[in-house]
């Protein structure tokens, strides 16, 4: 098996590679001075069961262009078989027609890394499971609530813990958590607005109070739901808020945000490289996913089962 980065995330690439005990691939993934995107793989593949690592993150449409671009190269360098590793699939929350005369954009990526020549696809947490089927190749979704639940029992041995999930799409999400956490209670947070123009109103359904709460999420961007909602716990009398967050999208000023947030901390994983001030902030804490990708890449390499990493 051979391992091939973009540049999206060059450290969690070798950091999977390390857990792997193999080299990256040497590849160079440039620009042309017209910032065109060039590849060039400096070693055979023919034949070779290759793994590309790239999160389609911030700039996403460059990384995602890279994405395509290394499939290419490696399709007609007559790889065996490659897999699209994507610690983050970027464009997944566009994953339905909100509104009419609007694109179903998750399905549109989907079809272009299947037309570049992927013949798999890992993801982890995706935004909605259903988007597994926008892809006519095998796709394996991996989760990060053991790498989670471990963090946090390690970390509130006998505490009263709540899990509580941000709005009401992300119940199913807390409940696979709070199963992990020895079956711990769970609140949601109901974002309503009653009439158009009025501000919305945060209802909690379950009794948090002097609970240590433990909110799950799949993405934190502008950071807005989270802390909104930790300010609704803790106004409902939570003991302590933390978030435990699959992707720091952490667009503008979320870090700022979070930083004045009622959150005792936010916890995220590095399947998208962090920024100066994200690594820099105190409130903000990363837990590494390599050894859950590079475990999952290695069964798929084997053949053996990846779904029974979560049993
Ligand atoms: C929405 O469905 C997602 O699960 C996240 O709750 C959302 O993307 C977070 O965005 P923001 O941090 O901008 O509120």
């Amino acid at each position: 098996m051979k391992i091939i980065a973009g540049n999206s995330n060059l450290p969690l690439a070798r950091a999977i590679a390390g857990y792997l005990e193999l080299p990256l691939t040497d590849a160079s993934v440039r620009r042309f001075a017209d910032e065109e995107v060039f590849v060039e793989i400096h070693e055979n593949v023919r034949g070779e069961d290759v793994f590309v690592v790239q999160s389609t993150s911030y700039p996403t449409n460059d990384n995602l262009m890279e994405l395509l671009i290394i499939t290419d190269a490696l399709r007609r360098a007559s790889a065996k078989r490659i897999t699209a590793v994507m610690p983050y699939f970027g464009y997944a929350r566009q994953d339905r027609k909100p509104l009419p005369r609007t694109p179903i954009s998750a399905k549109l990526v989907a079809n272009l890394i299947t037309t570049a020549g992927a013949d798999r696809v890992l993801a982890v947490d995706l935004h909605a499971g259903q988007i597994q089927g926008f892809f006519d190749i095998p796709t394996d979704n991996l989760f990060a609530a053991p790498t989670m639940a471990a963090d946090i029992l390690a970390r509130n041995g006998g505490g009263e813990l709540m899990v509580v999930s941000p709005d009401v799409g992300g119940v199913v999400r807390a409940r696979a958590l709070a199963k992990r956490l020895n079956n711990a209670p769970l609140a949601i947070v109901d974002k309503r607005r009653d009439k158009p123009g009025q501000s919305e109103v945060m209802n909690i359904i379950g009794d948090v109070k002097g609970r240590t709460c433990i909110m799950i999420d799949d993405i934190i961007d502008s950071g807005g739901t989270l802390c909104n909602a930790a300010q609704a716990l803790m106004d409902a009398g939570a003991a302590s808020v933390t978030a435990y967050i699959s992707h720091g999208v952490l667009s503008g000023a979320a870090v700022e945000r979070v930083t004045n947030s009622a959150l005792k901390e936010l916890v995220i994983t590095d399947s998208i490289l962090p920024t100066d001030a994200t690594r820099d902030s105190d409130r903000i804490r990363i837990l590494s996913i390599a050894p859950l990708i590079g475990e999952a890449m290695r069964r798929i390499a084997d053949e053996s089962s990846v779904s029974s990493l979560f049993d």
